[in-house]
């Protein structure tokens, strides 16, 4: 049978993390996969940190982030001292890099993701299946999606989500970690449908097709069975035994469900809940103050679920696997946003300030996710029911401090 081709689109922390797993698991399933997996990279000079294993004198200049990559096998900016599996090609054409391919990896900060989703638009084959594991939502005026669905809507593909707690830096050094994916697709391929060796599963024989939407998007904004194409049946079906098949390794288990939604919100308010965690322990509150916002933060993070994507999201998403509470305390314990929020505190500056000296060009997700969320909420005039969410960015743009947290989130007991 033919094998499927695989593509990260991203090559950041965690981007550069994924692809070596997946690059793994090609190799261990060549009867499955192409060895080979493309690698998208937002093409920058770098020179080569001299406290770097493949510091090379002669290439002292700066060079192509993708030529350092594919010479070196490392990404010496985004994921310093990790080998990389040598099938990984970088690559900087983001059109070369999904051509032929039937699995595309979505790993970038998710401000960027827009622009480059508009450049694969009918570039792609038109049976390919998406996973995203941007962290972050796409609000546009007085509406809200996930990533996931929009992907998978201006694509014409249907789209599934990873997302769990995951620090890019342990997993990249093979430190044990789990994480979950939700994959639902409509039921248009049989085989699809079908976990290996068993019936297909309740929800996806139940997932239905509103008749009065129009014919190219379900209830959720996602492709529909009228759009979406079969997988070939040359090719191995694409399906949860296949994508756990990818993704796992002894180091990073992957646990298969069905909540997109769940799985894509839990990774983006999350992002909200760490800046205040970081705020609180920056003040030198300790780990009650941080307790604390981690339990009004789930709260709400639980509450937006309900309320906005209410008729897929499940709740115990939030708490039972890793891509909810888990991804919360991992998040809030060593998480970028975390760690950038605590030392704005310290140093009494702003976060996006820290972010620009610390972070060598990654990029947090909860500044601009806490823009997002409350400018969705203030139009649905709901701003007040989330009193951390509306607190965090009113600490940010300097209308609160820190201070007022206790006395804010009291409202949410109110
Ligand atoms: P990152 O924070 O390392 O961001 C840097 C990346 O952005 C680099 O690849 C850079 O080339 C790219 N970039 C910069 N400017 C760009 C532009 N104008 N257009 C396109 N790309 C540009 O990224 P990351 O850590 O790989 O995060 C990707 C996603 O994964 C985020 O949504 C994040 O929340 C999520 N995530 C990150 C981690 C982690 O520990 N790093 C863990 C889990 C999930
Ligand atoms: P940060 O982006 O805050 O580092 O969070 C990483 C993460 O998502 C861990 O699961």
């Amino acid at each position: 049978s033919k094998k499927h081709k695989v593509t990260v689109v991203g090559s950041g922390n965690w981007g550069s993390t994924i692809a070596k797993i997946v690059a793994e698991n090609t190799k261990a399933h060549p009867d499955v996969f192409e060895e080979d997996v493309q690698m998208w990279v937002y093409e920058e000079e770098v020179t080569i940190p001299k406290d770097s294993k493949n510091f090379d004198a002669s290439a002292d200049e700066p060079q192509k982030l993708t030529t350092i990559i594919n010479k070196y096998h490392e990404n010496v900016k985004y994921l310093p001292n990790i080998l990389l599996p040598k099938n990984i090609i970088a690559n900087p054409s983001v059109v070369d890099a999904v051509k032929d391919s039937t699995i595309l990896v979505f790993n970038l900060p998710h401000q960027f993701i827009g622009r480059i989703s508009k450049q694969l638009e009918g570039q792609i084959l038109p049976f390919a299946r998406g996973i995203s594991c941007i962290k972050g939502v796409n609000v546009t005026s007085s509406e809200i999606s996930l990533f996931s669905e929009w992907i998978g809507e201006g694509l014409g593909i249907y789209c599934g989500a990873l997302s769990g707690a995951n620090i890019a830096n342990e997993i990249a050094a093979e430190k044990w970690s789990e994480t979950t994916i939700a994959y639902d697709p409509p039921m248009i391929d049989s085989r699809a449908a079908t976990p290996q060796g068993g019936s297909p599963s309740t929800s996806q024989i139940n997932l239905t097709i509103t008749p009065a939407d129009d014919e190219h998007k379900d209830a959720r904004g996602r492709v529909s069975k009228a759009k979406l194409k079969a997988v070939p049946s040359d090719y191995a079906p694409l399906d949860h035994a296949i994508f756990k098949m990818l993704f796992h390794r002894p180091y990073f288990h992957v646990r298969m469900v069905d909540d997109v939604a769940g799985v894509s919100l839990g990774g983006a308010l999350k992002n909200i809940v760490a800046l205040a965690a970081g705020f609180v322990d920056g003040r030198g509150w300790g780990d009650n103050a941080k307790a604390a916002v981690m339990r009004v933060g789930l709260l709400e993070m639980v509450k937006f679920g309900k309320e906005f994507f209410g008729h897929s999201v499940h709740a115990g998403t939030f708490t039972e696997e890793s891509c909810g509470v888990a991804d919360l305390i991992t998040s809030c314990s060593g998480g970028r946003n975390f760690r950038c929020a605590k030392m704005a505190v310290e140093r009494g500056v702003g976060v996006e300030e820290v972010e620009k000296t610390e972070l060598n060009g990654q990029k947090l997700q909860g500044t601009s996710t806490a823009k997002e969320v409350n400018s969705f909420l203030k139009t649905r005039g709901k701003v007040d029911e989330y009193p951390l969410f509306k607190a965090v960015l009113d600490i940010l743009e300097g209308r609160n401090s820190v201070d007022d947290i206790p006395d804010l989130v009291a409202k949410a007991d109110d």
